[in-house]
């Protein structure tokens, strides 16, 4: 979170893909902190379609689940007066700084992503496209593009921004100072950095998943947000001392404690001494979460209805971020003698 302290405003940018539905760990591990740093920080977010296509999917569901998501965000708190939102390909700067990327970065750090690894391993390497391989590139330019200070995003995402540090450093040895080396902003450990699939607390929460019944989708309707959480794997161990939060022996009562904490603003060890039993603790999550997904599934419904509105925000978004974009690509186009 930033402060108002700081002595100037801090540059931001985030991204979110539009492909597959938003969950609660898009909303507790970024999307929420966006909104909180929006009036204190000079503010950049974009929904990442160009990312989008690293994996199959239909033109007309693709064209949507930009819109739905930039419609998302915006029903989640993002004030388009406060801040900019934009769809990625709306500004070319971003492919172009990309190819910049891809000739800095070697192909052995590429290779090293565990993100690739993670979405190679059922299909295979070789039948990845390539622009999955070079994502970390296109990612990079996104942030490098903006001068962007800080970075907020989960914890999925730190090898990533590590990546995007080494870039930039890099570029700068190599050129001359040309881009501002970003800092990755991670909710700390316990609050809400990494949420984990109810019905498996091992694996992350997910937007690709084949468990969806530990995913708690955005849009879900209220009645399977409560099954959902209520059928929370917990633990087999009941009675004194079993609520509590430790995310090695107790990884589903932690999952549920840091959602709580991180709902509440507190931390889930603290949560942990309010319950004895776990199914006071699901009863007061699946509360909890709720009230806060109800009011932005009652936002969205408003502005999905308003379309013009939306597309217009884009559109001012897009010019908004063209500029600053373009004029970062200049001065690494200038900086490597194109
Ligand atoms: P994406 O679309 O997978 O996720 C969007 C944001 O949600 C966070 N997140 C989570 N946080 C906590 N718990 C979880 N289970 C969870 N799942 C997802 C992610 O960390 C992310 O912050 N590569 C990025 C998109 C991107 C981007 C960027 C981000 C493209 N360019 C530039 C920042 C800056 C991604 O796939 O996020």
């Amino acid at each position: 979170m930033l402060s108002s302290a700081d002595p100037k405003p801090q540059r931001v940018l985030s991204g979110i893909q539009p492909t597959g539905e938003p969950h609660l760990g898009n909303l507790l591990g970024a999307i929420r902190y966006w909104v909180e740093d929006q009036t204190l920080g000079d503010c950049y977010y974009c929904v990442v379609d160009l990312h989008g296509l690293t994996v199959p999917g239909d033109p007309a569901e693709r064209r949507q689940g930009s819109l739905t998501m930039a419609t998302l965000l915006l029903a989640a708190g993002l004030d388009p007066d406060t801040c900019t939102l934009f769809l990625q390909s709306q500004v070319p700067a971003h492919s172009q700084l990309a190819w910049v990327m891809e000739c800095t970065a070697s192909f052995g750090e590429l290779a090293r992503m565990t993100q690739f690894k993670d979405k190679t391993a059922k299909g295979g390497e070789q039948a990845a496209r390539v622009g999955l391989f070079t994502y970390p590139c296109l990612m990079a330019a996104d942030i490098l593009a903006y001068d962007a200070d800080r970075v907020p995003v989960g914890e999925d995402q730190r090898q990533h921004l590590e990546l995007t540090r080494d870039l930039a450093q890099r570029f700068n040895a190599t050129y001359g100072t040309t881009f501002v080396v970003p800092q990755a902003a991670i909710p700390r450990p316990g609050r809400g950095a990494r949420i984990m699939n109810l019905a498996d607390p091992t694996r992350k929460m997910s937007k690709t998943t084949d468990l969806p019944a530990g995913v708690v989708g955005l849009f879900d309707e209220p009645a399977d947000i409560e099954r959902k959480v209520k059928r929370a794997v917990t633990d087999t161990d009941s009675g004194p001392g079993s609520v509590r939060y430790d995310r090695e022996s107790k990884p589903g009562v932690s999952n549920l404690l840091e959602l709580l904490g991180t709902l509440r603003g507190e931390d889930p060890d603290r949560v942990a001494e309010g319950y004895s039993r776990y199914g006071d603790l699901k009863a007061d999550v699946a509360r909890a979460v709720l009230d806060a997904v109800e009011p932005i599934q009652r936002r969205f419904k408003e502005l999905s209805a308003e379309r013009d509105y939306v597309a217009d925000v884009l559109a001012t978004g897009a010019r908004r971020a063209n500029d600053v974009a373009s004029a970062t690509l200049q001065r690494a186009y200038r900086a490597v003698g194109l």
